[in-house]
């Protein structure tokens, strides 16, 4: 996977991947519901090369974590952000079905992910994925999930993916999660395709 994700990135610039936003409209909007400030630990978890980290540097979020399988995301993340805000971001490179380094963290007040746990085909990994998220979540943190929707595609990028609507999501967080909202959104690729996705925030209890 890791050599899979390197190539996508590699073959194309940012700006034409088929899941490149220029501004990711719904995840803002998604944060902004979130009750946490400036300083609050937000880990997006296959963050990939998304202008998402732009948006929270910008918004001045000062604890933010960018987590991908692929290195050349990441590196072509930075080189986006330029060396004084990639200084700035805390960087891991880490398989969540296989997590060596994500496990370590901790507290985290939004675990943000778009578009990485559709890929999670097989039980185990979303098992792993669960666990990982469980284990780092701060009790009354926040997590962000953005997946295709029922309607969606059924391969990405090559890849066979799973597909998900809130009921799904809740059902795969569990009882811990207070599914707080969630929203139909069309996505535009930037070949002119659609992509149906489902939003969803979550909270977990306060413990
Ligand atoms: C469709 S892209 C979305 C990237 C980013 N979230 C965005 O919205 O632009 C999926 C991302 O998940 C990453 N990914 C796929 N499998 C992964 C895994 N097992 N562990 C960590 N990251 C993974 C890929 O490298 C890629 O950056």
């Amino acid at each position: 996977m890791k050599d899979h994700w390197n190539r996508a990135y590699a073959s194309k610039e940012i700006n034409d991947l088929g899941w490149y936003e220029k501004i990711p409209s719904p995840s803002l909007q998604l944060i902004s519901k979130c009750d946490i400030d400036t300083n609050s630990p937000i880990l997006d978890v296959g963050a990939g090369a998304s202008t998402f980290i732009d948006s929270l540097v910008k918004k001045g979020y000062k604890n933010i974590t960018a987590a991908d399988i692929s290195e050349e995301a990441l590196h072509k993340l930075k080189e986006r952000l330029g060396k004084e805000k990639t200084s700035l971001i805390r960087w891991i490179i880490d398989d969540v079905t296989e997590p060596k380094h994500l496990q370590k963290l901790k507290n985290i007040a939004v675990w943000h992910d778009r578009a990485l746990l559709h890929f999670l085909v097989e039980s185990t990994q979303q098992n792993t994925y669960l666990s990982t998220l469980n284990k780092v979540i701060k009790h009354g943190g926040y997590v962000i999930i953005a997946a295709f929707s029922l309607s969606g595609a059924t391969k990405c990028c090559g890849l066979k993916v799973n597909r998900y609507n809130q009921n799904t999501l809740k059902d795969f967080l569990g009882e811990d999660f207070e599914l707080l909202e969630y929203f139909d959104y069309l996505y535009h690729t930037p070949s002119g395709n659609t992509r149906p996705y489902i939003y969803t925030l979550f909270q977990k209890n306060r413990g």
